[in-house]
C-alpha cells in the first residue's frame, strides 16, 4: 500500500492478519504463537487487561517477552490499560513492536506516541466502539496505526459491531484528504463473514481470535479471512 511502507514491509501480504493471543491455549503460549505464524499469522495481536481500564485482566509484559522469545512474528500491542504512560518503558523492553494506546485511557496521549516512536516502535492509537473519530483527529499525523474496536474492549468472543464500518470509512478519508499514512486495524469479532466489509472500507489490518485460534484448521480461517 503506498505511502505505508514501513510495517507492510514485514510481510508479503496488504492485508495483515494478527491473530490474538487471548483465544489462544496459555499453558502453551510459545507453541501457539508458532502455530499462529505457521499458519499463515503476519502479525501477533497482544491484548494487555489492567482490571481497571476494561474489566477483564489478561497478561503483562513477561507473557510479551515470552512470546517474542518464541517468534520472530511482529508484536502488536495492544494496551487497554488505564496509565499506559506509567507501564509503556516496561512493554518496549519485552520487545513489542507496535503498542497501540488508548485515546480514552489518562495520560497525554500526545507524549505517550512520541515516547513510543522515539523508542523506534510503531504508535497506534485505539479508539473504543462509542468514541468518535474526532477524538483522534489531533494525533493522525503522530501515529502509524489507528485502532476502531468492533466490540467494547475486555473479552473475545463478542460479536462484530458493524457500526465501526463507518468509522473505518471516515478514517480511510481523513487519510487521504491529509495525505497521511496510518494503518488502520480493526478488532472485535472478526470472521470471514464481515472481514471484506472492513476492508472493503479502508481496514488492512484485521485482528481475529476466536475465528483463528478456535477454528479446527487455522490456515484455512486465516486464509479465509485474507480473502473474503
Ligand atoms: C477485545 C480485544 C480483542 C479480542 C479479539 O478486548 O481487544 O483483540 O481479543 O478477539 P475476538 O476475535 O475473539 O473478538
Ligand atoms: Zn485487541
Amino acid at each position: 500500500m503506498v505511502g505505508i511502507a514501513p510495517v507492510i514491509a514485514k510481510s508479503f501480504h496488504d492485508r495483515l492478519i494478527a491473530p490474538s493471543l487471548l483465544a489462544a491455549d496459555f499453558a502453551r503460549v510459545g507453541e501457539e504463537v508458532r502455530r499462529a505464524v505457521a499458519a499463515g499469522a503476519d502479525w501477533m495481536h497482544l491484548d494487555v487487561m489492567d482490571g481497571h481500564f476494561v474489566d477483564n485482566i489478561s497478561f503483562g509484559p513477561a507473557i510479551v517477552q515470552t512470546v517474542n522469545q518464541a517468534s520472530e512474528v511482529f508484536l502488536d500491542v495492544h494496551l487497554m490499560i488505564s496509565r499506559p504512560d506509567s507501564y509503556l518503558q516496561r512493554f518496549i523492553d519485552a520487545g513489542s513492536d507496535l503498542i497501540s494506546v488508548h485515546v480514552e485511557a489518562d495520560h497525554e496521549i500526545g507524549t505517550t506516541l512520541r515516547r513510543i516512536r522515539e523508542a523506534g516502535l510503531l504508535a497506534g492509537l485505539a479508539l473504543n466502539p462509542a468514541t468518535p473519530l474526532t477524538a483522534a483527529e489531533p494525533f493522525l499525523a503522530q501515529i502509524d496505526l489507528l485502532l476502531c474496536m468492533s466490540v467494547v474492549p475486555g473479552f473475545g468472543g463478542q460479536p462484530f459491531m458493524p457500526e465501526v464500518v463507518d468509522k473505518i470509512a471516515a478514517a480511510a478519508r481523513l487519510r487521504e484528504q491529509r495525505n497521511l499514512a496510518f494503518h488502520i486495524e480493526v478488532d472485535g469479532g472478526i470472521d470471514s463473514s464481515n472481514a471484506a466489509r472492513c476492508y472493503a472500507a479502508g481496514a488492512n489490518v484485521l485482528v481475529a481470535g476466536s475465528s483463528t485460534f478456535r477454528a479446527p484448521d487455522m490456515a484455512a480461517a486465516i486464509t479465509a479471512i485474507r480473502q473474503a
